[in-house]
C-alpha cells in the first residue's frame, strides 16, 4: 500500500500556535477567511417558534477560534456544573451541525472545521508511551486561551485523541466522519477546491491507508475494539460492528470520488475498489437476517470443515436469542450488529442499519426491508421519541457481564436501548432515499412536539423512550442540529440526494467476477444484479 508523504508539520507536539493578542501571526496560523458571524438564512416559509429557538441555540453553540467559527460545542446546558468534555467540539457531533449550516448556505464554519481538524490529524500523539498510527483524528478539541509573557494571550486548539477520554476509547470512526463531511461540503457548496488541495488529499489518504492496512484479520470488515463508534462505552460491540462497517463503506465511496487519480494514488484507488466490493458482499450475505434466513440459521449444521460450508462461521443455533424468535417479522429484515467466529450479535443497531441504507452497502431490497422493519416495529424502535440506538437492551446478568455493570448503561438507558433524537436526520435521509417520506414526517413531527419543551435532551430512557435520560445533558447540540437538518431535508428532498449513494453495479460486477473464479457464481452484470441482490 502506498504511503503518502508525511506532512512537514507531522512532528508538532502541543498546540497549534496562532495569532497572539497583539495581532502578530505565528507559525501554523491557518489564516482563514473570517466572517463576522454565522449568518442564518431564512427558509422560504415562516419558521415555527421551535425552529427559531433551535437555530438560535445552534448559533449560540458555535465555537470561535481567532475570531472565526470552527465548530459547535457538544452541549450548552447553562445548568450543568460538571460538563466533563461536553464543552468541547466533538468531530462526530459536529456533522449534523455542519449539515444544518451547509443546507442554509453557510459553508465557512464547515470549511474551517475541516481544515483545523486536518491540522490536528498530523499531530504526534501519544497515549502513555505508545503512538497510534498516522491518520487518526481527534475525538474532540477545545479552544483554550493561554497566557504568554507579559499580559499577552493566545488561543490554542487542544485536541483529545482518546488520551483523556473516559475509558481511553479508540477513535476509529472520526476520520471516517471527517471524509464523509468533506464530500458533503463539496456536494452542497459546489466548492471542490477544498478536497483538491494537496494537504486535504493527503489527509484522505492517511485515514484510508490506516483503515486499509493489512492486519491479522480474514474478513473485509474492520476489526475494532469495544466503544469505538457512537457507542463509546463498553457494550459488547468489539469485533466487526455494523456501524463501523457502514461508515467505512461510506468513506471508501467518498474517497473513491474525491481522490485525484495519479501514479501515486492509483494503488490506493485499486485497493478501495477491491475492498468496497468484498465488504458489500460480506455484509449483504452474512449480516442479513429476515424470516427466511432465521429459518436457515435455526436449522444450521455445525462443525463443517470445508471450503463450501453453509454455516461458514460455525454459528450454534442455540445462540439465537429468545426475544428474536418472536420479534422477527414476516415482512422486512435487518443487518445484525456483529459477526465473528461462532458469534452473531442479533441486536438491531439503528445507526449501522441507516447508514447501510444511505450508502447502499445493503441491496435495494434490503434497504426497503430495513425501513419496513422500522415501520413494523415502530413502538420498539421509535416509540415516544425517535430513535432507539439499539434494540433490545441488555438486562440483568447480561448487562453485568457485557457492560461491566455500567450504571450509565442500565437497561433501556443511554447506549443500552436509550432513544437518541440525533439519529433522526439519518433516518430522514434514509427515508427520503427510499421514497418513505411519510415515515420521516411522522418521526420528525413527534420529535418536534417534545424536544423544545424537554430542553433538547441528549437521549431518552425506558423501553419506549418516554422519559428524559437519567444523566442526559440538556441543550445537546446534535439533538438540535439533527432536528434542524431533518426539517431542511424534508423541505428540500433534492438536497438529500447529494448526501446518499445509489447502488454501484460496477462494484457488484467486480465482486461477482471474483466469485466466479471459484466457480460459485456466473459473471455478468445481470448476474450481479440478480445474485448479489438478496
Ligand atoms: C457520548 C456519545 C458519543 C458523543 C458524545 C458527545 O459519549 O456516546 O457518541 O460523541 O457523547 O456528545
Amino acid at each position: 500500500m502506498e504511503s503518502p508523504p508525511r506532512p512537514s508539520r507531522w512532528s508538532w507536539r502541543g498546540s497549534i500556535r496562532t495569532r497572539t493578542s497583539d495581532g502578530s501571526a505565528e507559525e501554523g496560523d491557518l489564516n482563514l477567511r473570517n466572517p463576522e458571524g454565522v449568518e442564518i438564512v431564512s427558509p422560504r416559509r415562516e419558521e415555527s417558534d421551535i425552529e427559531k429557538e433551535a437555530w438560535k441555540l445552534l448559533n449560540d453553540a458555535v465555537v470561535r477560534y481567532c475570531g472565526s467559527p470552527v465548530g459547535t460545542v457538544a452541549a450548552n446546558d447553562p445548568g450543568d456544573k460538571t460538563p466533563l468534555n461536553y464543552d468541547q467540539v466533538f468531530i462526530r457531533d459536529f456533522v449534523p451541525s455542519a449539515l444544518a449550516f451547509l443546507l442554509r448556505g453557510e459553508g465557512e464554519i464547515v470549511r474551517n472545521f475541516l481544515l483545523h481538524t486536518l491540522q490536528l490529524q498530523s499531530w504526534e500523539k501519544t497515549v502513555d508511551c505508545y503512538s497510534p498510527g498516522q491518520g487518526l483524528m481527534p475525538a474532540s478539541f477545545k479552544v483554550r486561551t493561554v497566557s504568554l509573557d507579559g499580559d499577552k494571550t493566545e488561543e490554542v486548539l487542544d485536541p483529545d485523541f482518546g488520551e483523556s477520554a473516559i475509558g481511553r476509547v479508540a477513535l476509529w470512526t472520526l476520520g471516517l466522519w471527517w471524509i464523509i463531511l468533506l464530500r458533503a461540503y463539496g456536494k452542497i457548496t459546489g466548492d471542490y477546491t477544498l478536497q483538491e488541495r494537496v494537504d486535504v488529499q493527503t489527509g484522505i489518504k492517511l485515514v484510508l491507508n490506516l483503515c486499509l492496512a493489512d492486519g491479522f484479520d480474514m474478513f473485509p470488515s474492520l476489526l475494532v475494539t469495544d466503544g469505538s463508534c457512537m457507542i463509546d462505552r463498553r457494550m459488547g460491540i468489539h469485533g466487526h460492528p455494523l456501524e463501523i462497517q457502514a461508515l467505512f463503506y461510506s468513506s471508501l465511496r467518498c474517497g473513491r470520488e474525491m481522490l485525484t487519480v495519479t501514479d501515486g494514488s492509483k494503488n490506493l484507488v485499486r485497493a478501495i475498489n477491491n475492498r468496497l466490493s468484498a465488504l458489500s458482499f460480506h455484509i449483504r450475505e452474512y449480516y442479513w437476517v429476515d424470516m427466511k434466513k432465521m429459518n436457515e440459521i435455526y436449522r444450521y449444521k455445525t462443525e463443517e470443515y470445508s471450503l463450501d460450508a453453509t454455516n461458514k462461521f460455525n454459528i450454534y443455533p442455540e445462540q439465537i436469542p429468545l426475544w428474536l424468535m418472536d420479534w422477527i417479522p414476516e415482512e422486512g429484515g435487518y443487518l445484525i450488529g456483529n459477526l465473528q467466529p461462532a458469534h452473531m450479535d442479533f441486536r438491531f443497531f439503528t445507526l449501522g442499519n441507516l447508514w447501510s441504507v444511505i450508502s447502499s452497502l445493503s441491496t435495494p431490497k434490503q434497504n426497503e426491508a430495513i425501513l419496513n422493519l422500522i415501520e413494523g416495529k415502530w413502538n420498539d424502535i421509535v416509540g415516544h421519541m425517535p430513535l432507539k440506538i439499539c434494540y433490545p437492551a441488555l438486562e440483568n446478568e447480561e448487562w453485568r457481564i457485557i457492560t461491566g455493570s455500567d450504571p450509565k448503561n442500565t437497561a433501556w438507558s443511554y447506549h443500552n436501548g436509550g432513544s437518541w433524537p440525533t439519529l433522526l436526520w439519518q433516518f430522514t435521509l434514509a427515508c427520503i432515499k427510499m421514497g418513505r417520506i411519510d415515515l420521516a414526517r411522522k418521526a420528525v413531527s413527534m420529535a418536534e412536539s417534545k424536544l423544545g419543551a424537554d430542553r433538547w435532551p441528549e437521549y431518552y430512557d425506558t423501553r419506549t423512550g418516554k422519559f428524559i435520560g437519567k444523566q442526559a445533558r440538556l441543550y445537546q447540540t446534535w439533538t438540535i442540529a439533527g432536528f434542524l437538518t431533518s426539517k431542511v431535508l424534508l423541505e428540500n428532498p433534492e438536497k438529500a440526494s447529494l448526501l446518499f449513494w445509489e447502488e454501484d453495479y460496477e462494484l457488484l460486477e467486480m465482486c461477482v467476477c471474483a466469485l466466479s473464479k471459484t466457480g460459485r457464481k456466473k459473471c455478468s452484470r445481470v448476474a450481479a444484479k440478480s445474485q448479489i441482490l438478496v
